[in-house]
């Protein structure tokens, strides 16, 4: 049952904490506080090259998990949704990785991708919620997310605990290609570690993201916008929002935005910005400077440091839980799916089962 929340959305989001520790338990060693891999068929450090490949949300956690492995592992990884990889006969590196990331494991179009990322000669890993499924039976190595049964429509916790898998993979190579070093390692290792905790301190943010949802809820368009590893985040925010309450969203890397999707802003197209402090936050933040000076209204997701130095620009401003870097993209992967929750609840849709969907794509 639903354990007294209001829909399986809302006690799915709640389970993000549980998740993402389950899931990490399973591939960090609690005593040496080291990533460990599956049995694998084949040497990690001699994989030249990944092509990941994904439907809908799953293809958003892949998106993600490409720029840490680019970044951490310095692996190359190339990607595309399933549905187009299958058709595009991309050239394959000799004894590349195939990854595939599903949460049921079914989805006709991912499977198709799988078979012949296979019959190219790909070594198969897939990151999956179902260890019974078709996918895991045709794959070298599964690498289980511990989401539990995921019965809303919509994916919320699946993807949280698909992006602790590749956070975890992206270490795992990281060191298997002496591109990590042991600190780097540990680093990350704890940053992962404090999530679930971070993750929990989110649903104190509930109400102030109720608000900002009454600033959404009347659109006819909303833009999501975020840079680096926050970019896919805008496509997840994006993506369930449009599911779950019918509001027109696109989601845009920040820095595209003045090559064209600028000229739709105006007060009526609301802005939701995944910015937290780091890297790269002076230009999104300019980014943003932008879309003001046109008239367009900001909902900022952000951190205490991001705050306050946001504050003059937005409307609204939401600080999550300070975290490293590293892992913000979950963190706000989760912020973004509440607003959508929230906003669908303002709208009266229903939550669970949005119309035209089904939780699996069986067909093509
Ligand atoms: C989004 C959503 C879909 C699925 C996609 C892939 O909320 O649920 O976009 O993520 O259909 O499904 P799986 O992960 O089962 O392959």
């Amino acid at each position: 049952g639903k354990d007294g929340y209001r829909h399986f959305m809302e006690k799915e989001l709640h389970e993000h904490p549980l998740v993402i520790g389950q899931t990490l338990q399973r591939m960090i060693d609690p005593a040496t506080r080291r990533v460990v891999m599956p049995d694998l068929p084949f040497d990690l450090a001699a994989i030249p090259r990944i092509t990941m490949t994904a439907c809908g949300s799953a293809f958003y956690a892949g998106l993600i998990g490409r720029y840490w492995l680019e970044a951490e592992a310095r692996i190359p990884v190339d990607g595309d949704v399933a549905s187009e990889l299958r058709y595009r006969e991309p050239p394959l590196a000799k004894d590349g990785l195939a990854l595939l990331i599903s949460q049921s494991g079914e989805t006709a179009d991912t499977l198709a991708a799988l078979r012949s990322l296979r019959q190219a000669g790909q070594h198969v890993m897939s990151v999956l919620n179902v260890s019974e499924s078709t996918m895991a039976r045709e794959s070298d190595v599964v690498l289980d997310t511990v989401a539990g049964p995921e019965i809303c429509v919509a994916s919320t916790k699946a993807f949280t605990a698909q992006l602790s898998v590749l956070a975890c993979l992206a270490i795992a190579f990281g060191r298997a290609r002496g591109s990590m070093n042991e600190s780097r390692e540990e680093e990350l290792v704890q940053a992962l570690l404090d999530l679930p905790g971070r993750a929990a301190e989110l649903f104190a943010l509930q109400p102030a993201i109720q608000q900002a949802a009454a600033m959404v809820a009347d659109a006819r368009d909303v833009l999501y916008l975020g840079r680096g590893s926050q970019f896919p985040v805008a496509l997840e925010g994006a993506l369930k929002l449009k599911e779950i309450s019918y509001i027109h969203a696109e989601a845009y890397a920040a820095g595209e935005m003045k090559h064209g999707p600028i000229a739709l802003i105006d007060r009526n197209v609301p802005i939701v910005a995944s910015v937290p402090s780091g890297r790269l936050f002076e230009k999104t933040a300019s980014n943003l400077q932008e879309a003001r000076a046109r008239g367009g209204r900001l909902l900022c997701f952000t951190d205490q440091a991001g705050a306050s130095r946001l504050g003059p620009l937005a409307e609204q401003v939401i600080a999550l839980p300070d975290v490293h870097d590293f892992v913000a993209p979950i963190l706000h992967s989760i912020a973004v799916q509440m607003l959508a929750y929230e906003v669908a609840l303002l709208k009266g849709t229903d939550v669970d089962q949005p119309r035209n969907l089904a939780k699996s794509v069986t067909v093509e």
